[in-house]
C-alpha cells in the first residue's frame, strides 16, 4: 500500500516537473521586488551607469558610496538642469570601507606614507526614480532602497522624502556632479 502511495506521489512529482518544463512558471510578480509605498524596482543596467560623485560616511558606520546617473540624470548634472527631467534616475551603491593591507604593503614597500581603504561587502543599494506624474506627492521623485536584492522596509521608506527636504532647492538631490580632474 505504501509502496503504491509513494509511487503515485512520485508520478504526480514527475508530472508537474513536465508541465513546469513545458510551460516555466511565469517569473515572480514584479511587485514583491519593488519598493514599499513606491514600487520601485531595480533599474535594469545600473551598475553601468556613470559616475556622479562618491561618498564616505563615518561615524556609527564607516562607508564607501558611490553616486551614479542614467544619461538622463548625468545630462541634467552636466547642465546644471533642476528639477530633474522625467526619466532621471540616481543610484547610490554602499560598501563597508574596508583597510586593504595589500595595497598598504605597497606603499609601504616604497615608504609612501599612505593607508588604503577600498569598497569591502556590499551593504544596499538606493534609488531615486523620477516620474512626476506617478509620484506627485514626493516632488516627482520615487525612492527605493534594496539589501541582497530585496526591497528593505517600508518604515525605511517613510523616511526617504522627508529627510531629503533639506535639498529641496537642489530638487531634492543632495550629490553634486564631481569635477572633473
Ligand atoms: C537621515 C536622512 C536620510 C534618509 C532617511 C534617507 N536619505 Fe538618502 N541621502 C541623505 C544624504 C545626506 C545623502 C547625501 C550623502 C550620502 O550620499 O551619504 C543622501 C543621498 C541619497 C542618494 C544619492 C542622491 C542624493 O540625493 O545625493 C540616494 C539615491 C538616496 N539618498 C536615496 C534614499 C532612499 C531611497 C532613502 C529611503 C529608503 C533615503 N535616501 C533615505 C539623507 C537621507
Amino acid at each position: 500500500m505504501l509502496t503504491r502511495m509513494l509511487t503515485s506521489i512520485a508520478a504526480a512529482a514527475l508530472m508537474a516537473t513536465a508541465v513546469f518544463a513545458d510551460n516555466p512558471a511565469p517569473a515572480a510578480p514584479k511587485t514583491a521586488d519593488a519598493s514599499p509605498i513606491y514600487g520601485v524596482t531595480i533599474p535594469e543596467g545600473y551598475r553601468d551607469w556613470k559616475v556622479i560623485s562618491v561618498a564616505q560616511l563615518r561615524g556609527k558606520a564607516n562607508q564607501l558610496r558611490v553616486q551614479l546617473g542614467n544619461d538622463i540624470a548625468i545630462k541634467a548634472m552636466r547642465e546644471g538642469t533642476r528639477p530633474f527631467p522625467d526619466g532621471a534616475m540616481i543610484a547610490a551603491i554602499h560598501w563597508t570601507n574596508d583597510e586593504n593591507a595589500e595595497n598598504d604593503k605597497v606603499f609601504e614597500s616604497v615608504n609612501f606614507p599612505f593607508q588604503s581603504s577600498t569598497a569591502g561587502k556590499p551593504v544596499n543599494v538606493q534609488f531615486m526614480v523620477k516620474d512626476s506624474k506617478k509620484y506627485p506627492d514626493s516632488a516627482g521623485w520615487g525612492f527605493a532602497d534594496f539589501k541582497d536584492g530585496k526591497p528593505q522596509s517600508e518604515e525605511l521608506h517613510q523616511a526617504c522624502f522627508s529627510c531629503h527636504a533639506p535639498a529641496a532647492d537642489k530638487d531634492y538631490v543632495f550629490t553634486e556632479y564631481a569635477k572633473t580632474p
